[in-house]
């Protein structure tokens, strides 16, 4: 009998372990071990390519992790890392060599906009950036030595969205590697693969954990990709700790509950906001006056747990909104259970050139929320009070959304 694919949910819960065992254990088992013994030598170089040989190579903790998630992704493999960071710099390191040139949009996360425009440099690799929905600059970009088209969606923390199906196709008309920075969409709500891009990574410290309580990263893709990115792992050494992939897993399994309760909840609150006096614009994907809604809702089957609004009022006004909330913490970060509240011209983009910001319209009034999974009401009744300390002039009139 043909086997009925499993739906994301089912796949969150059950994917990687291996439904057919008997008597093994529900929870996958931690195997806190630098390395493994072996019987003879023979028998070292045969585990020496497996994950039973020396765990920043591999590990079988780590093992099940990875197929979780390529399972959720619909890829061939994947590839978790100590942190977000690794799972975009490896990547890009095992793949790319100097003299090569990238195309990257221009309002991604920052510490990303930071390796590719200052770091990268460094080692003869140069990265042009362009509009974000822009795709005739993109094509425009396009060198006879670039190599790769760096992309993410919804960006952080404008929210726009792109379309990955037009990406994908200039890159195939010209020969590149298309990556994606998929953390705010997370696997439940978009698939990038299934559009034709090659890479997808995760901040998996976000959504996939789930809880604020660990730091890793994840890519997924094809066999042959990640081969590669495999043995550069293992060599710049930021594998993931095998204690962290067991919090990961545990993530993963109510991920698709999590994002879904998020995408409810984010939309009520863009909803509110986008109707409060003291707001002037509101960024999120579904919420009716985006830009790319269209295409939001055709590409992805939720916005997400992530907005950020201006406040009608200075950079000052933000600031105190955002101390004077108490549901939504004042920390960065996002994707957990907890809500969470930062300025993004203070937090994910300060590393980054001011003019570099602008242009992404990053201002300082912006705020950014990550809703958690607390009570929507309760949540809005702390915004409702948080807006409150706003001390300008105000505008009756406010826009729902603009980017
Ligand atoms: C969209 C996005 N990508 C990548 C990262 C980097 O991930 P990490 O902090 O896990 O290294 C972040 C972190 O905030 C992020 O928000």
């Amino acid at each position: 009998m043909k086997k009925h694919p499993h739906r994301a949910e089912t796949k969150a819960v059950r994917g990687g372990t291996d439904l057919g065992k008997k008597n093994g254990p529900l929870a996958t088992p931690i195997y806190q071990t630098s390395t493994f013994e072996v019987a003879d030598n023979e028998q070292q170089l045969r585990a020496t390519p497996t994950d039973m040989f020396y765990t920043r190579y591999g590990n079988p903790t780590v093992t099940v992790a990875e197929k979780a998630i390529a399972e959720l992704e619909g890829t061939e493999r994947a590839l978790v890392f100590a942190s977000g960071m690794c799972a975009i710099t490896t990547p890009i390191l095992a793949l790319l060599k100097a003299g090569d040139h990238i195309v990257a949009q221009r309002d991604i996360y920052g510490g990303a906009t930071k390796f590719l425009g200052q770091w990268l440099p460094k080692l003869g690799i140069e990265t042009t950036f362009v509009d974000t929905t822009d795709y005739e600059q993109h094509e425009g970009a396009i060198r006879p030595n670039t190599r790769l088209l760096y992309v993410e969606s919804p960006t952080n923390p404008m929210l726009r969205v792109i379309d990955l199906r037009r990406v994908a196709a200039i890159a195939k008309k010209h020969g590149l590697i298309t990556m994606i920075d998929s953390t705010f969409a997370t696997p439940i709500n978009c698939r990038p693969a299934e559009f034709g891009i090659d890479l997808v990574m995760h901040s998996g410290t976000k959504f996939f954990a789930g809880h604020s309580d660990l730091i890793c990263g994840a890519i997924a893709g094809r066999g042959e990709l990640l081969e590669k990115i495999h043995s550069t792992r293992t060599t710049l050494g930021g594998a993931m700790d095998p204690h962290a992939a067991w919090l990961l897993l545990r993530g993963i399994k109510t991920v698709a509950v999590r994002v879904q309760r998020q995408n409810e909840s984010a939309l009520l609150i863009a909803q509110y906001l986008s109707r409060h006096a003291k707001v002037r614009r509101v960024f999120y994907p579904f919420l009716e006056g985006h830009p790319q809604r269209a295409l939001a809702m055709e590409q992805m089957s939720g916005g997400g747990g992530v907005l950020s609004f201006e406040v009608e009022g200075s950079g000052e006004d933000a600031r105190r909104v955002s101390e004077a909330l108490s549901l939504f913490t004042l920390a960065p970060s996002l994707g957990g259970v907890d809500s969470l509240v930062c300025l993004p011209a203070l937090t994910s983009h300060a590393m980054i050139p001011a003019e570099h910001r602008q242009k992404t319209g990053i201002t300082d009034q912006l705020i950014r929320l990550s809703v958690g999974i607390e009570h929507v009401d309760d949540l809005i009744a702390d915004l409702e009070h948080g807006l409150t300390v706003v001390s300008s002039a105000l505008s009756t009139q406010h826009s729902a959304i603009s980017t």
